[in-house]
């Protein structure tokens, strides 16, 4: 399976690795920026790495140098305490799900082939996109279409879920896509990727996810030591952003964020909404 690490230069470059420290993967996915990480420790570093997913676990590395932890990023403290393994010299985060979650149709992660409404990342957690789907009051639809897709009109779109799901059950990505069609206008694929985006954040709570992160990571990273984060969506970025300039621990190196070249770009599209954010443990 093809497989390109978004803005790999940039991450290794900004990591700043000693080829004794320790380092995190916080999503490991297929292990692209892994792989670059461990190139470049000496016997003495270590990488852990994590993912909730059952594809990060299928292309794991024989290394002695190197950990995977089946689990969410939100207990990468706890994980890195019972490891030992605390302070930590770098951490990166390349969020989202990868390719293969996209493209593999039982996934459910895509509304461009017909697939269950499903949307876990861990497929551990016992609530999926078409539970919602069902379940949600007209207000709290709309709150997730608002807040996590930024689609209007959310009420209305969410109207229309609940009357549709009276009629029918609504379970799979096409069905989702039938009763909302109405509200894809102009660009439909924008529309169908907030929505799909919308609710993948909700299933996964991936904004408070996210949040947990930043706030351990602060805790356990060295002075002079990296976090790296990239993400795919200004909801994201804000946060991360916000995180940075707040805290007393952590300073941004840039305030601007470093985005892909046209070139990688080209090659890679999903590269094309990326941002990466570095900050250092100040103290
Ligand atoms: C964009 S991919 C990472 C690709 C990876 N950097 C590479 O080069 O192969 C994101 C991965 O993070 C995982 N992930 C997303 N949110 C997570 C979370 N809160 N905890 C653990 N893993 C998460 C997803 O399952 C997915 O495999």
């Amino acid at each position: 399976m093809e497989h390109k690490p978004v803005l790999a230069k940039e991450v290794i470059e900004y990591m700043n690795i000693k080829p004794d420290g320790t380092y995190v993967d916080a999503t490991y996915g297929l292990g692209g920026h892994s792989r670059m990480i461990l190139e470049r420790l000496g016997q003495e570093g270590m990488l852990v790495a994590f993912d909730v997913s059952p594809i990060a676990e299928q292309h794991l590395f024989d290394d002695d140098r190197f950990t995977f932890v089946k689990s969410n990023f939100r207990y990468l403290k706890n994980w890195l305490d019972f490891l030992g393994l605390i302070p930590v010299d770098g951490i990166l985060a390349d969020l989202g799900v990868s390719s293969p979650q996209l493209d593999i149709a039982s996934q459910g992660f895509t509304y461009r082939t017909p697939a269950p409404l499903d949307l876990r990342m861990d497929k551990d957690l016992s609530v999926k996109a078409q539970d919602i789907i069902r379940k949600y009051s007209i207000d709290q639809l709309a709150e997730i279409l608002s807040e996590y897709g930024e689609l209007e009109p959310a009420k209305a779109i969410a109207t229309a879920i609940v009357e549709a799901r009276r009629k029918q059950p609504i379970v799979s990505s096409a069905d989702l896509v039938a009763v909302t069609k109405r509200f894809a206008r102009g660009n439909p694929n924008r529309f169908y990727s907030r929505l799909f985006q919308a609710l993948r954040i909700a299933v996964n709570d991936e904004l408070n996810a996210l949040r947990d992160l930043l706030k351990q990571s602060e805790e356990v990273l060295s002075p002079g030591g990296r976090l790296l984060i990239i993400t795919f969506h200004s909801l994201e970025d804000r946060i991360v952003k916000q995180f940075f300039a707040n805290s007393e621990k952590l300073k941004e190196l840039d305030e601007s964020p470093i985005i892909p070249t046209r070139e990688e770009i080209k090659n890679n599209r999903r590269a094309r909404s990326a941002k990466l954010r570095i900050a250092e443990k100040i103290k």
